[in-house]
């Protein structure tokens, strides 16, 4: 915003440096930070005797007049909140998750569309998330189960832009065999789909027991248009924080229906219905 002179809005001169400048309190800066500043030209001393730090402004491509601040070891501002700011759904309940802000502004600064994007220590999927909602190619690992289930559920629920799968390195003793059953039934009015169990059976050491099957159950996905060759998940059912899965759902089946269920450890079975 400029004033009524042409100036920034509420900007002071600078003359050593001829450019415009904002203040702004000296807030919990410490006497040694004070002087270090005011060597580099950074403090206003007001004529009351109150010391500011001056922010300088540079003027953008788009007209607009922007605080010429460093970058330091700290991002707090606007664009990179921390999680518990952040919008609830993009909580996935992991405990190490950082916001999508700052793995955004890092992929904007270190990439450009296409690029691949690799990230060895995945954890709930924060960067294959980014990249996948700014259009570069990534690939995602981590060594635990609870990271490739929840990093597998984050991505599911983006528009695919881009074919992708999760690979995971088994680990010993883990159960293989899944079933996963499910009904067909249509009446004039609608079809419904309806997930009647899901079977976990191989080596159980170590695994909970669990009260009903479909605590197994994280999410499962419907093709309702099969091609006979690629799963394409044309609906999800999610489980909504503290409620039950829901079974049964009502869709609009145009050919072959194959449901697949992913458990929480990420690991899969594919049922091809007949009705
Ligand atoms: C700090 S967390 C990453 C959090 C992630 N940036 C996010 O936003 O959710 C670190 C991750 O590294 C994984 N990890 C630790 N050692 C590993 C290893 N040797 N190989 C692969 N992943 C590993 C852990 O399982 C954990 O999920």
């Amino acid at each position: 915003m400029l004033d009524a002179k042409g100036r920034p809005s509420g900007a002071k001169w600078d003359e050593a440096r001829g450019l415009w400048f904002t203040t702004a309190p000296r807030g919990d800066y410490t006497d040694v930070s004070i002087a270090r500043l005011r060597e580099a030209g950074r403090v206003h001393d007001s004529p009351s005797g109150r010391v500011a730090i001056k922010y300088f402004l540079r003027r953008g491509d788009d007209g607009r007049w922007y605080k010429d601040q460093p970058i330091d070891a700290l991002w707090d501002d606007a664009e990179v909140r921390p999680l518990r700011h952040c919008p609830k759904r993009e909580d996935m309940g992991y405990d190490t998750q950082k916001p999508e802000g700052l793995l955004a502004r890092i992929l904007r600064w270190a990439t450009r569309p296409g690029d691949r994007v690799l990230d060895c220590f995945s954890g709930s999927g924060t960067t294959a998330s980014v990249a996948e909602q700014l259009g570069r190619r990534w690939v995602a690992i981590d060594v635990g189960d609870a990271a490739i289930a929840t990093t597998r559920r984050r991505l599911v629920q983006l528009p695919a832009t881009q074919p992708w799968a999760l690979a995971t390195i088994a680990q010993a003793e883990r159960p293989r065999a899944r079933r996963a059953l499910a009904t067909l039934s249509r009446s004039d009015s609608a079809t419904t789909v309806e997930l009647t169990g899901f079977e976990v059976e191989g080596p159980s050491s170590g695994l909970p027991a669990v009260a009903h099957w479909t605590s197994w159950v994280d999410y499962w996905l419907i093709d309702t248009d099969h091609d006979g060759a690629v799963f394409r998940a044309r609906q999800r059912v999610m489980r909504a924080p503290k409620q039950p899965l829901p079974t049964r759902v009502q869709v609009e089946a145009r050919g072959r229906v194959l449901v697949r269920v992913v458990d929480v450890l990420g690991e899969e079975a594919t049922v091809e219905l007949s009705g």
